[in-house]
């Protein structure tokens, strides 16, 4: 069987999470080939195992080489290893108040590590994962690496889920759209949704910034945006230091949005400032929908 007659078999098995994002309506795999509607709008499956459900021509600038970073940071460094951990404890805390087959969706997934990771701790095979981005390069990549999981290529303010078809969403430093949010998730289910602090990746920030603004992320409007369409069930604050070998220290580098418009010869500069280790300061928001009765974590 192919790569993508795997994939198109593994959607197959949970076929009805899925909605037309052109008209809403379901959804059913064709020959193990396309993804189609009922008003026939159809979807082909990619040869790398994936299936674009983009309804518009979108720019990303997150390209190949910042994915494969962030694959290493996340694989190789275990820089979040922690936030896996915690986001997986999450996930099992919450399992007795939903019933059947759970759905864990990963909205901007990015190349899918963070995924990959968190189902890999949760050491449940009835979960199913499904992962979403706007960038193809990431779910290509995606793809080729972690074939136990559907990858979309889509717009997670249009996503091609159902109503009421996610148990769990995560939404990992990453855009969210909380109305789609709330549509697609199940009642009792959350929205795992991590933010960075004000230290996050300071030592890097310092470097890059010296003292202006941007070297502190503030993320209070985030936090009371969440608040304002959830109910806040918990805050997570999670903050560690890391060492980090000159390798790790150029792929961290590498992996951030924060040295887009860096020169080179400035990123030449922040490795060979020898930096030997890193701060991690994150937020992990817990939500359920305002709407469910009873919910609890
Ligand atoms: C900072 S990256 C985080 C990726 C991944 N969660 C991680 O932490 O490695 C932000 C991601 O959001 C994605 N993104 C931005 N807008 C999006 C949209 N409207 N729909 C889906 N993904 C989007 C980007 O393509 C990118 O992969
Ligand atoms: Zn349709």
């Amino acid at each position: 069987m192919t790569k993508k007659e795997k994939s198109a078999e593994l959607v197959n098995k949970y076929v009805h999470v899925f909605s037309c994002p052109i008209c809403k309506s379901p959804m059913k795999v064709t020959h193990l080939k396309s993804l189609v509607c009922l008003n026939n709008h159809t979807f082909d499956f990619a040869k790398q195992g994936y299936v674009n459900m983009m309804t518009r021509s979108a720019n990303s600038h997150y390209d190949k080489e910042l994915f494969k970073a962030r694959q290493k940071v996340i694989m190789e460094s275990n820089l979040f290893a922690l936030l896996h951990k915690r986001i997986s404890e999450i996930i099992i805390g919450n399992m007795n108040a939903l019933k059947g087959e759970i759905i864990i969706f990963d909205a901007g997934c990015g190349e899918g590590s963070h995924l990959q990771r968190i189902l890999d701790e949760c050491k449940n095979e009835t979960f199913a994962g499904i992962g979403l981005d706007i960038s193809k390069e990431g779910i290509r990549m995606a793809a080729s690496k972690y074939k136990e999981t559907a990858w979309l290529v889509g717009d997670l303010a249009n996503s091609p889920l159902a109503d009421q078809s996610c148990h769990y969403i995560l939404n990992i430093l990453s855009p969210a759209n909380y109305k789609e949010f709330k549509r697609t998730l199940v009642p009792n289910g959350l929205v795992i949704k991590v933010v960075p602090r004000s230290n996050y990746l300071k030592e890097l920030r310092e470097a890059l910034f010296d003292n202006t603004d941007k070297s502190s992320y503030k993320n209070d409007e985030t936090v009371s945006l969440f608040n304002h369409h959830f109910h806040l069930v918990d805050v997570l604050n999670l903050s560690y230091i890391k060492k980090l070998t000159q390798t790790e220290l150029i792929n961290l580098v590498q992996m951030s949005p924060l040295t887009w418009n860096t020169s080179e010869d400035d990123i030449d500069r922040i490795i060979n400032r020898g930096i030997s280790e890193v701060t991690v300061d994150l937020d992990i928001l817990v939500g359920i929908n305002k709407l469910t009765q009873g919910g609890r974590i």
